[in-house]
């Protein structure tokens, strides 16, 4: 950590995975901001209280506000890299920018309670939101994507969860908070079905059943992680902090891809990397099986900062 004062975060921005996971996008009516600004602390300290209460069921959750939104919402200040989705598009890989005025995002091991809590925020911002996008999410078998290949492996771990994915002392008023990313992406499953295991294993660049990571020499440049593993002008990895869970039903699934980080640059170069590729025509094959149906960029503030804007 950067040093003691740090705000309150949001606890589901940094949370380990869970069984269960509601996405709600929210656009905002006209005009209600000043009623807004303190439904969106109490509805965040809401979620943060539930934290203790279902810790049992490890419920977590937060708020995040639109990259488009926020000047409505909070003219006096906005967060120094906040940018809308950063769009981009080659050849048959798309992924699109569709933004939302809020996130609210909830995980539980426990569906009910998701359930439950997913109407009572509805119910708590009535009349100042339509709720326009809601997704469900779920652990598949040991923590996989719908592809069969596991999920998560070299996310950053302990501590370093924070480090990667708050704000520090390099944005002071929004210490604490976190840049979140978000794409749906709708998997074409029985085209990679079709695929042979190995070459399904050439496009992620890790075994599929026991999740090895290919040596070094092995990995094609069009692999997944070959090509969101970057470093920066000084060496240094550009690591973000993934959330994502599979979600959907027999007709449209794929993954809900979540990122959260202190800064938007790293998800963004990634993602360029991915769709671009190098420069030697080396893109992410694993896009030739799934397409983003969505792209939002957010931030999530720390409890303090939605709470001293309340009034
Ligand atoms: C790693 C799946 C989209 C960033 C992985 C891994 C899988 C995977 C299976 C390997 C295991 C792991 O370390 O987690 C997917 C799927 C996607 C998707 C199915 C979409 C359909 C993205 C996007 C980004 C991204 C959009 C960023 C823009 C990363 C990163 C790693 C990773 C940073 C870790 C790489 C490493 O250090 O080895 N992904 N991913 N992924 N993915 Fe994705």
């Amino acid at each position: 950590m950067d040093n003691q004062a740090m705000p309150r975060e949001q606890l589901g921005v940094c949370a380990e995975g869970n069984l269960h996971s509601v996405y709600l996008m929210f656009n905002a009516n006209e005009g209600v901001e000043s009623q807004l600004r303190p439904c969106i602390a109490n509805v965040a300290q809401y979620i943060y209280e539930l934290t203790d209460q279902y810790a049992d069921s490890a419920f977590n959750g937060f708020v995040a506000i639109g990259a488009n939104y926020w000047n409505s919402l909070y003219p006096s200040a906005r967060p120094t890299a906040l940018k809308p989705f950063p769009a981009m598009n080659a050849d048959t890989r798309d992924a699109p920018a569709l933004e939302y005025d809020l996130f609210v995002h909830i995980r539980c091991d426990r569906f009910d309670i998701l359930h439950l809590v997913a109407n009572e925020v509805c119910q708590m911002f009535e009349g100042l939101v339509e709720l326009i996008d809601e997704e469900r999410g779920f652990r598949f078998m040991d923590n996989r994507d719908l592809t069969g290949f596991v999920d998560g492996t070299e996310n950053p771990k302990g501590r370093s969860r924070q480090e990667v994915a708050l704000v520090g002392v390099e944005d002071e008023a929004f210490k604490g908070g976190s840049y979140v990313h978000v794409q749906k992406f709708a998997h074409n499953l029985s085209k990679w079905n079709r695929l042979p295991q190995k070459k399904q294993e050439d496009i992620v660049g890790r075994t599929k059943l026991d999740n090895i990571e290919y040596a070094s020499e092995d990995k094609p440049l069009t692999s997944h992680i070959k090509r969101v593993n970057l470093k920066d002008a000084d060496g240094k990895s550009m690591e973000i902090l993934r959330q994502s869970m599979p979600y959907g039903t027999v007709k449209e699934q794929g993954l809900m891809f979540i990122s959260t980080c202190r800064n938007s640059v790293n998800f963004e170069q990634m993602l360029k990397s991915m769709v671009h590729g190098d420069g030697h025509g080396n893109h992410d094959h694993l896009l030739h099986f799934t397409q983003a149906l969505t792209g939002s960029s957010f931030f999530a503030p720390s409890l303090d900062f939605l709470e001293n804007q309340a009034g």
